[in-house]
């Protein structure tokens, strides 16, 4: 038997310590939680995809009362992002999510589904996105989508 160790990268700040570019995403990715339609969860999610032009480019949960027709903050930020700049990079993605008593504490963790298109936009551009999960009491960042989804599915896989 082998053993394979895959780890994988996370910085902790504090909202304070961000640089000023980093802590306007991630208050566009809070007000744009006023922008979810979420009736079913009462949890709104809100995203902001900074563009490599500078561009920000925003998303929030659209729920449906047929639940899986629904869509999360991050792909609809990062699906509005690749329709209306299809030639410019996602470079950093922010994500901020509350819940009916505010904020949460801990960063919010994006879904399986919306990691993989986070990886499919890194790859499209071949250009890392770096993300900042929102918490009130910590922002994790990670360089790159490859530290949120360790032994991903892409194209390569079905390389013959
Ligand atoms: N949701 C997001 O928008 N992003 C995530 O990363 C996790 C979940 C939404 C989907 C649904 O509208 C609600 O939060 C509860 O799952």
């Amino acid at each position: 038997m082998k053993y394979l160790n895959l780890n994988i990268t996370f910085n902790i700040y504090q909202y304070e310590e961000l640089n000023e570019s980093d802590s306007k995403l991630i208050d566009k990715a809070c007000e744009m939680t006023k922008h979810s339609y979420a009736p079913y969860s009462k949890f709104y999610v809100g995203a902001a995809a900074l563009l490599k032009s500078g561009i920000v480019v925003t998303g929030s949960n659209q729920e449906n009362a047929a639940y899986p027709s629904g869509l999360c903050a991050e792909r609809t930020a990062l699906f509005a992002a690749n329709s209306l700049y299809p030639d410019y990079p996602v470079i950093a993605l922010a994500i901020a999510a509350r819940n009916t008593q505010g904020f949460l504490k801990k960063p919010i963790p994006p879904c399986g589904a919306c990691r993989q298109v986070m990886l499919e936009t890194e790859n499209r551009f071949n250009h890392p996105i770096r993300i900042l999960l929102y918490g009130t009491e910590a922002i994790y960042e990670v360089k790159s989508v490859v530290d949120l989804l360790p032994l991903s599915f892409d194209k390569t896989a079905m390389d013959i």
